[in-house]
């Protein structure tokens, strides 16, 4: 397992792979990698004859009050997380490898981005597309891995690779949780002990959406309800969105049919998390 740091050195490595007809898998990380990522990673190694892991805090994707500069990094700890799951290289730009100086150019998308994490974090999606769209050209990769935990962010990236015809196929991955339920992330290294515990409102409140649901619940506005009341039961929760909408284009829907994201942010403390699930009406 290898790291790199430039452009130029990614694309030399994997042109070596490509002449010996070998493919490709690219899984996209800010890393302080979790077993969530390693998931996107084996699956990629199992898919693919070597697979690229990216390392980047992407500056661009975060809101001026945002947490760039508290984001965890640990490059040591990254490096053992991608060889125990089988990547073979590591993609670790500084970020002026990545935004030399007068930087002008942005994917940026509607619709998709509307609603949910899109209305509350405005130059987010941008920067997101923008950097995944920029790693898609670095390492042309044949699959690329994204978690169902961001989902807004799965289906954008599909659209946009759809749209701009991106030569690259995205692979979904399911969410991978804690024991108790919690969502893994990154983030949830900024939880003291008893916001770790409130945090599990957040999987219990969709836990009792879904199941209402099963049980025939089709009204969107009613599933919302359910999910809003029980997660205000905790004193340390603070909702920030309860949305349910189509996975395809993530517009609001008012009963539950076709493929149905029910998504949720939820601040516990400082912290804003995220979880959702997904449901074939
Ligand atoms: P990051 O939050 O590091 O997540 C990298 C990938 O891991 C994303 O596709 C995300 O959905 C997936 N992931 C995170 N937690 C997961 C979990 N518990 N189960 C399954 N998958 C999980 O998402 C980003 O980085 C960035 O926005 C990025 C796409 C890298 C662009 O900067």
């Amino acid at each position: 397992m290898k790291v790199v740091k430039t452009i130029q050195e990614v694309r030399a490595q994997v042109q070596e792979w490509r002449k010996e007809g070998l493919t490709v898998g690219l899984v996209p990380t800010m890393g302080y990698l979790h077993e969530g990522h390693q998931s996107l990673i084996r699956k990629s190694v199992s898919e693919n004859d070597r697979t690229v892991v990216s390392v980047f805090v992407n500056p661009i994707q975060f809101g001026p009050n945002e947490d760039l500069e508290a984001y965890p990094r640990d490059l040591n700890r990254d490096m053992k997380a991608v060889e125990e799951a089988g990547g073979d290289l590591i993609f670790h730009p500084e970020p002026s490898e990545m935004y030399p100086g007068h930087f002008t150019s942005f994917i940026d998308t509607t619709e998709t981005t509307e609603l949910l994490c899109g209305a509350v974090r405005p130059i987010h999606f941008r920067g997101v597309c923008t950097v995944v769209g920029k790693l898609f050209n670095i390492v042309l990769p044949d699959k690329a891995y994204f978690g169902q935990k961001d989902a807004q962010q799965l289906a954008t990236i599909r659209r946009f690779v759809r749209d701009l015809n991106f030569p690259v196929e995205i692979v979904a991955c399911p969410i991978v949780r804690e024991e108790d339920g919690l969502a893994k992330s990154s983030r949830n290294t900024y939880l003291n002990p008893q916001e770790r515990q409130a945090a599990l409102i957040l999987s219990k409140s969709l836990k009792l959406g879904k199941a209402a649901i099963e049980q025939g619940e089709r009204s969107a506005q009613r599933i919302i309800d359910i999910i809003r009341q029980n997660l205000q039961t905790e004193p340390l929760a603070r909702v920030d969105y309860v949305e349910v909408v189509d996975f395809e284009n993530i517009q609001r829907v008012e009963t539950i049919q076709g493929e149905t994201l029910v998504a949720i942010a939820v601040y516990i403390g400082k912290t804003r998390l995220i979880d959702n699930f997904i449901i074939k009406g």
